[in-house]
């Protein structure tokens, strides 16, 4: 290494300067021809030409071509370049000169120049790598299983450096913005008393206090609204949270979320906080933001679209049918419209093209929501065709305004029922129809949330949000009487079907704070053993605030078109809740449990090893 290391390197002169390197191999340009250059970095892949040999080198500003021929490079140097095997370190010295012909090789860019190699070290030798790390992208893949076993070596893949890179720019945008606005960013504890996000907890024994349990924070609820009870004011973090929650693809157990709380605030404030860091984060990322951001009542969201996260991006909005059809000799909706429910569905402009099979699968995908089934209706060559058709009552026909090649699919039911199934059924059809844009950008923040939801079997009422969001002022009269009717100061911001993220002012009275524990059921005993620490920081004198909290993750992924999470998190999990490359979770030894008067009991044991 001595002799490609050189004593002189000034240790701060360039950000990639080193003792061992001058320069950033992917970073060479035509500006350092002629230029003697020490590099460092894995071979991407080799290539042997008839005497010559040709080595891509990797480093995280991308790749060079090293050159190595005879007729500059010394021969024990040319048999060591031949031998070189994938993923190998190297450490190469030469000059940097043009490529006779540019490259043709996408995964090369343009690069225009190349390394005429004089000197070659291998200092990191490497076995012959269990997955490709040169590949193209999104093509020919390994089966992600592998690459997360194999962890280390996918995230060498381009693709992923890439996405780990914006992931942190987007990180420092974060800092700068809320910095700049006079945030503090304050961390708060790991090791925590529960806090309610609607998941389970992870739990962690205390071994000091036998029997005794810390929780992992879902989120940062609780101590962010006490840092505004201690007067600091204005909070930020970006902050690691823990859910033990069924997975799905935009769910990770372990997330980091960009977490906010101000005092004095209405909602205009906090929205106004989250539309410019998002406008900061989308210019991060080269797109501008139009604002101030569309906003939809939630009653409006599930009325138009069936979601509270509704795509906008395509029409295909949902239209009341229930009076159209209330008169129709027709037992399906006769009695879903007797039970108090509703006939509600799509027209679709051109849908009579979607193959019967394709409805078909449609109507497959609304029934897994719960839904009876998909009434049909189209019209070709200008007569109505579908069960329903021969059912319409007088003048149905022309209230249902469908023109020739146009499809209309219905749910007859409940709305909670509907709303489920339409929703999905829309981004059925827009798929199947290529309906949605390429790069269309449609941001809308969902207001006038419920506070309150009824368990629709035990009828007991649950938060939609948390406990600690503040009731609509409006509202109040309504909360003994009519509680689901109640409003909350609840905000969420969606962007094309995506729930982004989401906030609410707070309550800061503590008798409306044991008010609202009382209607959710939970006696003021256990609001005291669970919650008193809330509860004494409110009454110790809370100013007015508000807050909210972005998925980080989910940005990284939307920004960089990845596929999943998985892609932007290093050290992500499994959808089984499992870390492949650490192999995590994993028995403990007996000793260890005894120490925190843990025992495994015999059936649950799971064979130490076993991948689920
Ligand atoms: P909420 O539970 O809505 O609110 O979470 C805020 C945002 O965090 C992201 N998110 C997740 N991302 C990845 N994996 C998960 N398992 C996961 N769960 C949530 C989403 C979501 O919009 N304390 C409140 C915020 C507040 O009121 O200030 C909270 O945590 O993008």
């Amino acid at each position: 290494m001595s002799s490609i290391a050189s004593s002189s390197t000034p240790k701060r002169a360039k950000p990639a300067a080193t003792a061992l390197r001058t320069h950033l191999a992917g970073a060479l340009s035509r500006a350092d021809v002629g230029r003697e250059v020490r590099l460092g970095g894995w071979v991407h892949r080799r290539r042997d030409l008839g005497g010559l040999v040709f080595v891509d080198l990797r480093d995280r500003a991308g790749l060079v071509q090293l050159s190595c021929n005879p007729a500059w490079t010394p021969s024990e140097v040319m048999a060591r370049a031949a031998g070189l095997g994938a993923e190998t370190v190297v450490l190469a010295r030469g000059t940097v000169e043009l490529r006779p012909e540019p490259s043709r090789d996408p995964a090369l860019g343009s690069r225009e120049v190349e390394l005429h190699v004089s000197g070659l070290e291998i200092v990191g030798p490497a076995q012959t790598p269990p997955i490709p790390v040169a590949r193209k992208e999104k093509e020919d893949l390994p089966a992600e299983e592998l690459r997360l076993r194999h962890r280390v070596l996918d995230l060498r893949r381009p693709e992923l450096q890439r996405n780990l890179h914006l992931r942190h720019r987007l990180m420092q945008a974060t800092r700068r913005y809320f910095d700049q606005l006079g945030f503090l960013e304050i961390e708060t504890p790991i090791l925590t008393k529960p806090t309610p996000e609607g998941a389970r907890d992870y739990l962690v024994p205390s071994r000091v206090h036998r029997g005794e349990f810390f929780a992992l924070p879902q989120s940062p609820q609780l101590y962010k609204q006490l840092l505004m009870v201690a007067g600091l004011d204005r909070y930020f973090q970006i902050a690691r949270c823990f859910r033990d929650e069924d997975l799905r693809a935009d769910r990770q157990p372990e997330f980091t979320q960009i977490d906010i709380e101000a005092s004095f605030v209405g909602v205009e404030d906090v929205l106004g906080f989250g539309e410019g860091m998002v406008e900061a984060l989308w210019s991060e990322a080269g797109i501008t933001v139009e604002t101030p951001i569309e906003r939809m009542r939630y009653a409006d969201a599930m009325e138009r679209f069936g979601s509270d996260k509704p795509d906008l991006r395509f029409g295909l909005e949902i239209f009341d049918a229930t009076e159209v059809l209330r008169p129709a000799d027709f037992s399906i909706t006769r009695s879903a419209i007797a039970a108090g429910g509703r006939v509600r569905g799509i027209r679709v402009p051109g849908g009579a093209s979607l193959t019967r099979k394709q409805v078909d699968e449609i109507e497959a995908a609304a029934k897994s929501l719960g839904a009876a089934g998909l009434l049909r209706l189209k019209r070709s060559g200008g007569a109505l065709e579908g069960g329903l058709a021969k059912h319409l009552p007088p003048g149905a026909e022309s209230s249902l305004g469908l023109a020739d090649g146009d499809l209309c699919l219905l749910v007859a039911g409940p709305d909670h029922v509907s709303s489920p199934a339409l929703d999905r059924v829309r981004h059925e059809v827009a798929r199947r129809l290529d309906l949605i844009p390429e790069g269309g950008n449609r941001f809308v923040w969902i207001v006038d949330f419920p506070l309150f939801e009824r368990d629709p079997v035990s009828g007991a009422l649950a938060p939609v949000n948390h406990p600690f969001t503040a009731p609509h002022p409006e509202d109040l009269a309504l909360l003994d009487s009519a509680p689901e009717r109640v409003r909350a100061l609840a905000y969420d911001m969606v962007l094309n079907g995506t729930e982004l993220g989401g906030g609410s002012l707070r309550i800061a009275d503590p008798r409306l704070q044991s008010r609202i524990f009382g209607l959710l059921g939970i006696a003021s005993e256990v609001a005291e053993q669970r919650f008193g620490f809330l509860l004494e920081g409110l009454r110790a004198g809370a100013p007015p605030h508000g807050g909210f909290a972005f998925g980080m993750d989910r940005i990284v992924m939307l920004l960089s078109n990845a596929d999943s999470l998985r892609d932007v998190i290093a050290f992500p999990k499994t959808t089984a809740q499992r870390a492949l490359f650490e192999g995590a979770p994993s028995p403990v030894d007996p000793a260890d449990l005894a120490e925190l008067n843990l025992e495994i009991k015999q059936e649950e044991k799971r064979e130490s090893g076993t991948v689920k």
